[in-house]
């Protein structure tokens, strides 16, 4: 498939149409943004990472049921993805209190809850991605209700899958955010990342943070955190 005009240039990723209609490529960017947009740096290696892991989790994830927007690695940086409609909303889900969750609710960070809880952001950044509930999502075509339906199922199965797989390589999965598309014949499936960028990582014996908490909260060493990770899946020994 050939590349042709970038179509959408985010905080993170690059995407370019192919000759394909049904097929774009996402190209990771190592830029690091936090608190929509008002920091901003530069993790080195972070694109290569997020795309590799990325796409290897999605490999599983659809082994587990849950169909995602991969296609094919085209490279170190690059992947091939089903074109999607992005459905507007970014789903977290938390097994641990944390960020702002904590802060909402005046819960100290690192408090296990009683069940994990899934929350709908407005993905709008002008707006500061804010906090809505199904009602309202529905109340402005954000999704149907069949749709949020779908989305929570999957949510939840990837929430089951990652946090076993991420436990037998030491890491406890505190909390992630995922966005889903609509491919053209209307099929629901995961988009965007699971990468550091975009999920809680905390070791389990140290409880050190191995995700992008490093480069909001100046923790150092971000570069070092994100190769921890990478190490653990298998990669880059
Ligand atoms: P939060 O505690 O700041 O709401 O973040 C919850 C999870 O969502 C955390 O794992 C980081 C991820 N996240 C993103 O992927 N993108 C974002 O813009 C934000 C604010 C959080």
């Amino acid at each position: 498939m050939k590349q042709l005009d970038m179509i959408y240039e985010g905080k993170a990723k690059k995407v370019f149409l192919t000759d394909d209609p049904n097929v774009v490529i996402v190209d990771y960017k190592d830029d690091a943004t936090a608190f929509n947009g008002l920091k901003k740096g530069t993790i080195v290696g972070k694109g290569a990472i997020n795309n590799r892991m990325t796409n290897f989790l999605m490999r599983k994830l659809e082994e587990q049921g849950v169909p995602t927007h991969f296609v094919e690695e085209i490279d170190d940086r690059k992947t091939y993805v089903k074109k999607v409609d992005i459905i507007p909303l970014e789903v977290i889900i938390r097994n641990k209190a944390a960020g702002s969750f904590s802060k909402r609710l005046g819960i100290p960070e690192g408090t296990a809850l009683k069940c994990s809880t899934l929350e709908f952001s407005y993905k709008d950044d002008d707006l500061g991605d804010p906090l809505i509930n199904s009602y309202m999502a529905k109340a402005i075509g954000a999704a149907t209700q069949e749709e949020i339906d779908t989305i929570t199922d999957y949510a939840f199965k990837v929430n089951d899958f990652l946090k076993a797989f991420f436990r037998e390589i030491g890491i406890e999965l505190i909390d992630f955010k995922l966005e889903f598309g609509k491919t053209a014949d209307g099929t629901i499936v995961l988009a965007d990342e699971i990468s550091p960028d975009t999920c809680r990582y905390w070791d389990i014996e140290t409880g050190e943070h191995l995700d992008k908490d490093r480069f909001r909260r100046d923790l150092g060493d971000p570069e070092g955190a994100y190769q921890e990770v990478f190490k653990r899946l298998g990669f880059g020994e």
